[in-house]
């Protein structure tokens, strides 16, 4: 190393790593972030052992203890630094409108001039961990690699579990094959013998950014889920859905399931639900005792890739290999195949610690006498209910390999994918849209996914419970203009159509109607089952359902009531159609097209307009 800033600095190149463009760009960025050391991670079981070892020496992590919870970790997280930070996140593309009016943006030369200081040193005193990731089925041909330069070995320990990371990668590699870089850093340089004073170092100043055409990520600050495990939701979303925009496929914000029938017939449903709204519960669902024989298997439970195939069919696969899942709110009731993934091997963050070394949220069961919250205080019942405080930050969550669940699908690592027979979209909506719908059509599909709201939610820092529109659960993760977005999912389906293929099934979901008392009225997880059934029966035309203005909705007698209390007028409650409200809601439509109008498809104008005649009919 002639490189004046890289003195004192072991490269340390291990001899299976061959790519030159790989070991250039580990060469720049040691220059520029100044770690102490640098680690090329290879993934082994040692490795990430001891990395666990040493997060727990740091105070990052605390050992479970092993007679209940075998294998697993505890992280707090800084209280600052809890969610994915949508307004830090930028799509720097070259013109402001291929970012779009839904996304942050700022020119690539002057966001780099702005990271530059940021990372000049950002590693010093840390050591930079090299951590080479497959998207997807090692060296499939639909499998992307990434390499993440992070100082956090939170970070790396996590990759390893959400991801196919270590040394194999490297042969994919080979030489000169193609990586998108990844550079992460929590922005928390020591000084020459300076210790953290924190077990969860982090900056108050966040950029999470991404080059879309150099197809780049740049983050900074926070060390936490999204925004820190770049593989997620900045690779596999934000930047391969311009890869997809490109190349002709589709980078989804969607879990995948595969549904078999007692006659043993296979369906394939890949749903898009908002940031905590339900994929993961749907994903591991298990079918109520009326649907004996039926089996629901998991393929993801947040990211799909989707390729049309050579015969007309939409092929999916799941990028990921793990899943960062919310806690709260999962028990044996509500997802009983999450609970048993959880049993050994998992990485949980921002949980509480109970008194015999296992953790606790809410809505995970009986309430603990005593635990120590996410932020370290003593927790009791009777605490919780004088100030309110959470055991569990309502973004708690668990890190977990996909090989854990029960319920994993055979075809889950196929490179293959599985052929999507439905899509659903689907929002969280205490009033206006209907427990379920399908659209007439392709294109009156594509209008309801576009037009999709949902309450906010804690996976994302700011207010909670405010109605946004978030088209195709995707406005947070769209790497791209929204409205050529939309375009590109017309004609991904006017292409398939014109190879005479059968389209999917588009459908619009809403497990959240409230009643007069704030209470769920639809009791939701397992009971989706019902739906989910109904759906099938649509696809075999076994139910003709109620045609209305925005599709087509189930007839009570349609759905198989077996073992739920639910009657027709509670029914009523969550599948009615509010004209009052849906005028309303025709309203925020407009909006969203005012603010998209910017290459905004004619046809999504045209599919408004008559919807809005078929209303006033
Ligand atoms: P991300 O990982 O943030 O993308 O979220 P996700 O969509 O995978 O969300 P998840 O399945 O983890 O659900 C999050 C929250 O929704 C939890 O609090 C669940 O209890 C709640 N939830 C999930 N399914 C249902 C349902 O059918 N009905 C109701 N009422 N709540 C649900
Ligand atoms: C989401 O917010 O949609 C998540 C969690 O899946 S995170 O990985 O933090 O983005
Ligand atoms: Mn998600």
């Amino acid at each position: 190393m002639n490189s004046p800033v890289m003195q004192g600095l072991q490269l340390n190149t291990p001899s299976f790593v061959k790519n030159a463009k790989l070991i250039a760009w580990v060469a720049d960025m040691a220059a520029l972030c100044k770690p102490d050391r640098i680690h090329w991670c290879d993934g082994s079981q040692e490795e990430y052992d001891q990395l666990c070892q040493k997060l727990v020496d740091a105070g990052t992590f605390r050992k479970l203890n092993p007679a209940k919870r075998p294998g697993s970790f505890l992280a707090w997280s800084d209280p600052s630094d809890v969610a994915r930070v949508e307004d830090r996140t930028f799509i720097c593309s070259h013109k402001k409108e291929d970012a779009g009016p839904t996304n942050n943006w700022m020119a690539p030369a002057e966001m780099r001039a702005t990271l530059q200081p940021l990372f000049d040193g950002c590693m010093r005193g840390r050591t930079m961990y090299v951590v080479p990731f497959s998207m997807g089925p090692l060296g499939s041909p639909i499998a992307h690699i990434g390499i993440e330069l992070s100082d956090s070995a939170y970070v790396a320990v996590n990759m390893r579990i959400m991801t196919r990371m270590g040394k194999a990668v490297y042969e994919v590699l080979g030489v000169d094959g193609e990586f998108v870089p990844c550079v992460h850093t929590v922005g928390a340089p020591l000084e020459p013998g300076e210790k953290d004073q924190t077990s969860w170092p982090c900056n108050k100043t966040k950029y999470i950014v991404h080059y879309p055409e150099t197809r780049e990520i740049w983050s900074y600050g926070s060390g936490y889920g999204g925004n820190a495990l770049l593989g997620k939701k900045c690779f596999a979303l934000r930047i391969a859905s311009t890869m997809g925009r490109d190349e002709g496929w589709l980078a989804e914000h969607m879990l995948i399931l595969g549904v078999t029938s007692p006659e043993g017939k296979k369906y394939h449903v890949a749903a898009a639900f908002p940031s905590a709204c339900g994929k993961t519960n749907f994903a591991m669902l298990i079918p109520p005792k009326a649907f004996e024989g039926w089996k629901v298997t998991t393929i993801g439970d947040d990211i799909a890739w989707i390729k049309p195939g050579a015969d007309g069919k939409l092929r999916a696969i799941n990028p990921e290999a793990g899943y960062f899942g919310v806690a709260p709110g999962t028990n044996y009731q509500t997802n009983p195949n999450c609970m048993a993934s959880l049993d050994r091997d998992v990485i949980f963050t921002n949980v509480a610690l109970t008194d015999d070394g296992d953790v606790w949220w809410e809505g995970m069961g009986d309430a603990p006498a005593h635990a120590i919250d996410w932020q370290g205080k003593d927790w009791t019942p009777a605490i919780a209910k004088e100030t309110g405080a959470k055991a569990a930050h309502p973004n708690a969550r668990f890190t977990v390999a996909a090989t854990n669940n029960p319920a994993l699908d055979s075809a889950w690592d196929d490179p293959a994918g599985v052929a999507i027979d439905a899509f659903i979209f689907g929002g969280r909506r205490a009033t206006t849209v209907p427990l379920i719908t399908e659209a007439n059509n392709w294109v009156e599909g594509v209008y309801m996914a576009a037009t999709m709201g949902s309450e906010t939610t804690a996976a994302i820092i700011g207010q909670q419970g405010v109605v946004r529109r978030d088209p195709f659960a995707m406005i947070a993760f769209a790497g791209y203009n929204m409205s050529d977005y939309f375009q590109h999912w017309l004609d991904v389906g006017r292409r398939l159509q014109a190879m005479g293929a059968k389209l999917p099934r588009i459908y619009t979901s809403n497990w959240f109607r409230k009643d007069e008392n704030g209470k769920f009225v639809w009791p939701g997880y397992g009971e989706n089952m019902r739906v989910l059934k109904w759906m099938i029966d649509r696809i075999e035309g076994r139910a003709k359902g109620k045609s209305h203005a925005f599709g087509v909705s189930p007839r009570y007698e349609e759905i198989n009531w077996n073992g739920l209390d639910f009657n027709a007028t509670q029914f009523d409650k969550v599948i009615d159609i509010d004209r009052a409200a849906w005028q309303k809601e025709l309203q925020l439509h407009q909006e969203l097209f005012q603010q998209l109008e910017y290459h905004l498809p004619q046809e999504l104008k045209q599919t408004k307009a008559e919807i809005e005649k078929r209303f006033a009919a």
